[in-house]
């Protein structure tokens, strides 16, 4: 992912998340260092992800496939790339936060083997007021038990 990609991505981001990231937010992340690949059908973006590294982690920050190109088992392949990735780095966990209202995606972290650890009250803004993030996480090496305090210490 280049930030040349980031008018394909945003078109995505706004007609398939909830609350979408904005431009700058997009732009952050690229400044910060934070990694992300993109999916495409017919040379057109239609799936990215975006990851960040610190010490022995990897937190999975956004991963969104389009509406029409959903269910067709492209998520799973932008996860496992990036889950190879992460292993091949040595990195020990792979964690994430999600809407507690987001069914799908819950689904599908679940088929990807991760494990709920933990949740954070109240962490995302809604339109009616405030929702739960619920944190799932993925030991990719080592032998730690997985839990919310190896993730958040
Ligand atoms: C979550 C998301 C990335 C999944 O991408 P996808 O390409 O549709 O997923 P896949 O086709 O690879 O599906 C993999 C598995 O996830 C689960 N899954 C995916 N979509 C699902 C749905 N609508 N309902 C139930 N389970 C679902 C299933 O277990 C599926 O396996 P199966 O098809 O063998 O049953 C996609 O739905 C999306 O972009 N959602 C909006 C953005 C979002 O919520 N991102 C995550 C939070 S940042």
């Amino acid at each position: 992912m280049f930030t040349a990609d980031i008018p394909q991505i945003l078109r995505i981001e706004k007609a398939v998340q909830v609350s979408p990231w904005t431009e700058e937010t997009f732009r952050v992340c690229f400044h910060a260092g934070y990694l992300g690949w993109l999916i495409e059908v017919d040379k057109i973006i239609v799936g990215y992800v975006i990851v960040a590294y610190a010490a022995d982690e990897c937190h999975i920050l956004n991963v969104c496939v389009d509406h029409a190109f959903q269910r067709q088992g492209l998520g799973e392949k932008l996860l496992e790339y990036v889950l190879n990735q992460a292993t091949q780095r040595g990195t020990m966990v792979a964690w994430l936060e999600v809407r507690r209202s987001n069914s799908r995606a819950i689904s599908f972290y679940q088929k990807m083997h991760f494990q709920q650890i933990g949740e954070r009250k109240g962490y995302y803004p809604t339109v009616s007021g405030q929702e739960d993030a619920l944190i799932f996480a993925k030991q990719l090496s080592g032998s730690n038990p997985l839990s919310a305090q190896t993730i958040l210490g």
